[in-house]
């Protein structure tokens, strides 16, 4: 049977616009879809630029100015992979043109831009998604399984960092094309929204609902020149950030995040510790997962690492790919979360993280900021 198009046009052309290209183009090779998706058009300031990147990645046609592209009425869906500070202004304006939208995270600059899209997106009524892929990690997905099979029991504990460590140089500058995380205009907030954002969504996803926050940030360097005007400006954002808190669960929470942790690049680690199991993972090994259960017989009792790869339809979305024992990687996540998207798509029904859920996230980044400003503990 023919399939049906999903015709996508996409605003930016950067990490995450080659990120999701690539998936758009992996899907209908390993998921079976009712629709297709069609490359239709990609969005760039600069008409060379967008026109280089359409003819490497196959989309048909180039727009210069995103209010176009969102009006074409050749286009279904709206995949936005631009800065932060424009995901409200375009999410509205496809809300109004009818259009799915597809918003790269976080969801917004803060809680009132978020609460605005929302509200637009849900009152237009169309398919909506936030790219928090790490959901779609195979093994970050097992986790939630095993969550509702049960097997943790309580939960008492949840950990998770997020560090990097490309900003120590003080020479570096802030703001302009390659550099806008480290504006506040831009940005919203440092490791905050950029990466603690996607620990709170996987916590909020696998544990629940966070009650409050007891958070402390810091910007270890307090200036640096600005691309745009050319100045030496005040620094914005957090270059580091570290928070507990309460789990409406009962569970405690400790989360960290940094840009200037030397030797690390991406290191993304999560651990969830209940009553009569735990799970340890790392995105630096993302097909492993580690796990203990209580169990196991005593003498054998200890740590396992399992080989997230299994082809008994078990374990998510590892039987789609190539056999047993072969891993998959990062970029996967994109193809899973496309694909479950499209799933959705065909019944009408948005899937998660959606607008709404990447909201609470957003608040729950919002309360840390604002604790940490406050030196008290925030509800969320
Ligand atoms: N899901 C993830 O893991 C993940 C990873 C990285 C980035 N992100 C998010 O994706 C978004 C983009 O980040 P990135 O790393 O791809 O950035 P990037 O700097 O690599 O790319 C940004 C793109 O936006 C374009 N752009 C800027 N202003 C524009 C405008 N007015 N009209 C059209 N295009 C414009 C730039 O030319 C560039 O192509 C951000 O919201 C970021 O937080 C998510």
């Amino acid at each position: 049977m023919a399939k049906k198009p999903f015709r996508v046009g996409m605003i930016g052309y950067g990490f995450m616009g080659r990120a999701h290209s690539n998936a758009y183009r992996k899907v209908g090779n390993f998921f079976d879809l009712e629709h297709e998706v069609v490359l239709q058009a990609v969005c760039a300031r600069s008409e060379a630029n967008a026109k280089a990147f359409a003819d490497k990645w196959g989309y048909a046609s180039v727009e210069t100015d995103w209010r176009k592209l969102v009006e074409r009425k050749d286009i279904d869906a709206i995949d936005i992979c631009v800065p932060n500070n424009l995901h409200k202004e375009i999410s509205i304006a496809c809300a109004k043109a009818g259009k799915a939208v597809l918003c790269e995270k976080p969801l917004a600059m803060n809680v009132a831009e978020g609460e605005e899209m929302c509200e637009a997106i849900e009152k237009a009524g169309v398919p909506n998604m936030v790219w928090y892929n790490y959901r779609r990690v195979p093994a970050v997905t097992f986790i939630k399984q095993l969550i509702e099979e049960g097997r943790f029991g309580r939960i008492f504990h949840y950990r998770a960092n997020f560090l990097q460590d490309w900003t120590i140089s003080e020479d570096l500058p802030q703001g302009g094309t390659a550099l806008w995380r480290l504006d506040a205009a831009a940005a919203g907030s440092g490791v905050t929204g950029d990466l603690l954002a996607h620990c709170i969504d996987t916590a909020l996803w696998l544990n629940g609902s966070i009650a409050d926050v007891n958070a402390m940030t810091e910007t270890f360097i307090k200036e640096r020149k600005h691309t745009l005007t050319g100045k030496v400006e005040k620094v914005g954002i957090d270059d580091a950030c570290a928070f507990l808190c309460h789990f409406q669960n009962g569970s405690l929470g400790l989360f960290e995040s940094t840009r200037y942790a030397r030797g690390h690049k991406a290191l993304y680690t999560l651990e969830i510790n209940g009553e009569r199991a735990s799970a340890k993972w790392d995105l630096h090994d993302l097909h492993r997962l580690q796990w203990f259960d209580y169990k196991d017989e005593g003498k054998l009792r200890g740590w396992r690492s399992i080989h997230v790869s299994d082809h008994s339809g078990e374990q998510p979305y590892t039987d789609k790919w190539w056999v047993p024992g072969l891993q998959i990687g990062y970029e996967h996540s994109f193809v899973h979360q496309v694909a479950d998207f499209l799933a959705g798509y065909a019944k009408g029904e948005s899937v998660g993280p959606t607008f709404r859920d990447a909201l609470e996230t957003q608040r729950v980044c919002d309360a840390v900021l604002a604790s940490a400003a406050s030196k008290q503990w925030q509800k969320v």
